[in-house]
């Protein structure tokens, strides 16, 4: 028996349990810190699945990490990664500055990895055994080991991990097998990360929004422009052209908009692959502008959708074409199959008959990807069977004992709380009455998806209840909110929902609306008549379920809108307090904790 615990330790760090070969729980760190996309060792997260699981660090077997750190990464960079503490990241600035001035090689892999064996001892994990696992299989293996059927191929994309950014696996006798790897040169997830820096956008972060906006936009020369700044011929993608990297940069005419502060950083990046990574990157970005130049704000995100849209389309064709490939099941991970739109578009070509997309497909998601990978290090389980297959999402951390302590002890002047005899019922008339409903459960979901355990739900009937929303979360979003959808309404609502496709279980698709409800559904359907919806079972979650189901029987809609509980650019609410905190801000009319409905009496 083997307790393990995965861990990201990059941006979006995160952390998994496995122990005798089940996914316990995985956990985002953002949701601990409260820090958007938290990056370093995920120490709120360990801690918790620690608490709830009754383990201490000395009860961890083995420690699962990717090998992109010790190979890239300073030795200041690990220590700032590992403590949070300010002073070695200015250390390893001042190394890469020497590095840059005396052209000496500060990577020493062998020393890095004794670092990081030293650091996770000093966290209290003795005699703990450390493996490293490459970034884009741990990508594959969150995929493929949790879909609910065996995928016959696993796609991977993202901006880049390690040396690779789009990965084709397929599943051979005893393992996953890589088909094709696309280098971090061609890099789909850089590209449309580029698209929203220049449309003053947070890279990484809002890639969604581009998305939404792309509908906006109109067909131009642009589209044409962007396609060919991607090379290919029968092998797959060929690097940008860029003969001469450092002769091009020379001789670049840089634009202003990229800051001198981003170039510096960029020539002493830690690694020479990192270097050379971000120079292409900034010509490309550079190139980029150029050809953005007089477009408007929608064009150029319908421009970047197509682009990315065709460019992964015509890749994953050729690779089907080449291995004779037709009614695939296919799985998908890393950062660019959050596009909803994107992964619509896969699924509706004839290679694909069934669609998987990893709930936490962004890096979080590498926590579980490497717990899986170790725990079949030490396991006799089969490598190419789908064991690790969830259920749903709720792997998160457990307030139910807050939950417990927090009633207990409530008492406000500003707020009231109610235990409700029948709270489906109560709940659904408030929401016929046009009241927004903050709804949390004791369990978290695990992902960046929102679905039903830390959600704000309301009618679909107005569509201005974007705008009231996005007033009064402070958010700009340009895709309208995504649906919750009872499970036997989803096939009207929606015509080409399957029941055995689980993506929609997970909000990871969207389809084309019927038009006869488009109306009926109007707060959830964008200009371009796509929706994203969740679709559940009873068996789920039985109060959302019999929310809207009441809802129905009150209104004759079996929908309804489903965002995720948070205010801008902060993390999914998380404790008892963080709700109660969005109440008193005024984000919601009410707030539900289980059966006990909260309600400021200011409003
Ligand atoms: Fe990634």
């Amino acid at each position: 028996m083997k307790n393990i615990l995965g861990i990201n330790f990059g941006h979006d760090s995160a952390a998994c349990l496995i122990i005798n070969g089940q996914i316990i729980n995985a956990i985002e760190e953002e949701k601990m810190s409260r820090i958007k996309q938290d990056i370093g060792w995920p120490k709120l997260a360990i801690d918790r699945i620690l608490k709830e699981n009754n383990l201490s660090p000395r009860d961890i077997d083995v420690i699962s990490l990717e090998n992109v750190f010790p190979e890239q990464l300073g030795e200041n960079e690990i220590l700032y990664r590992f403590t949070k503490n300010k002073y070695f990241k200015i250390l390893e600035y001042f190394g890469r500055f020497f590095q840059f001035v005396f052209c000496h090689k500060r990577i020493n892999v062998k020393k890095n990895i004794k670092l990081i064996n030293k650091l996770i001892n000093k966290n209290g994990f003795k005699n703990v055994k450390i493996d490293f696992h490459d970034h884009h299989l741990s990508h594959a293996a969150s995929a493929f080991y949790t879909a609910p059927f065996v995928s016959d191929l696993v796609i991977t994309s993202d901006g880049r991990g390690g040396n690779s950014s789009f990965n084709f696996y397929k599943v051979g006798d005893e393992n996953l097998e890589l088909l094709h790897s696309n280098s971090y040169a061609e890099s789909v997830g850089v590209f449309y990360s580029n698209v929203t820096e220049i449309l003053g956008f947070k890279a990484n972060r809002h890639e969604g929004k581009i998305t939404g906006l792309a509908a906006f936009g109109e067909d131009t020369k642009l589209v044409s422009e962007f396609k060919s700044l991607f090379v290919s011929d029968i092998n797959g993608f060929k690097r940008y052209p860029i003969q001469n990297i450092k002769n091009l940069w020379d001789k670049s005419n840089v634009k202003r908009e990229i800051s001198i502060s981003d170039k510096i950083n960029l020539y002493t990046s830690s690694s020479s692959l990192s270097k050379e990574y971000g120079i292409r990157n900034l010509l490309l970005k550079e190139k980029m502008l150029e050809l953005s130049n007089g477009y408007s704000k929608e064009d150029i995100a319908y421009a970047c959708q197509k682009t990315a849209e065709d460019v992964t389309i015509q890749e994953f064709k050729r690779i089907c074409e080449k291995y004779n490939y037709l009614n695939l099941k296919i799985s998908l991970a890393g950062g660019v199959f959050a596009n909803v739109r994107l992964n619509q578009l896969l699924f509706e070509t004839k290679y694909v008959s069934n669609i998987f997309i990893h709930p936490a497909m962004n890096d979080s998601g590498i926590a579980l990807g490497n717990a899986v990978l170790s725990d079949l290090n030490y396991s006799k389980k089969s490598r190419v069977i789908n064991s690790y297959k969830i259920k749903n999402t709720l792997l998160g951390a457990n307030y139910a004992n807050e939950l417990k302590t927090f009633v207990g002890n409530f008492n406000s002047a500003k707020i009231t709380m109610i235990k409700m005899k029948n709270p489906a019922k109560e709940i659904a008339t408030l929401l016929n009455n046009n009241k927004i409903i903050g709804l949390w459960n004791n369990s978290m979901e695990w992902g960046p998806r929102a679905l039903g355990s830390r959600s704000i739900i309301l009618n679909t009937f107005n569509k201005d209840v974007n705008q009231t929303l996005n007033d009064r979360l402070n958010r700009t979003e340009f895709m309208p909110f995504a649906p919750v959808v009872l499970d036997h309404m989803a096939k009207e609502y929606f015509p080409k929902f399957d029941s055995n496709i689980p993506a929609a279980k997970y909000m990871t698709l969207t389809y084309d609306t019927n038009p006869i409800y488009k109306e009926i559904l109007q707060a959830t359907v964008h200009v371009d008549g796509t929706a994203r919806p969740q679709v559940i079972q009873r068996n789920e979650s039985e109060l959302y379920y019999d929310i809207l189901d009441e809802f129905l029987k009150l209104s004759g809609c079996g929908a309804l809108v489903n965002t995720s509980f948070n205010a801008h650019e902060e993390p999914i609410l998380s404790s008892p307090e963080t709700a109660i905190n969005s109440l008193i801000k005024n984000s919601v009319d009410y707030l539900v904790m289980e059966n006990y409905l909260f309600h400021n009496k200011l409003n």
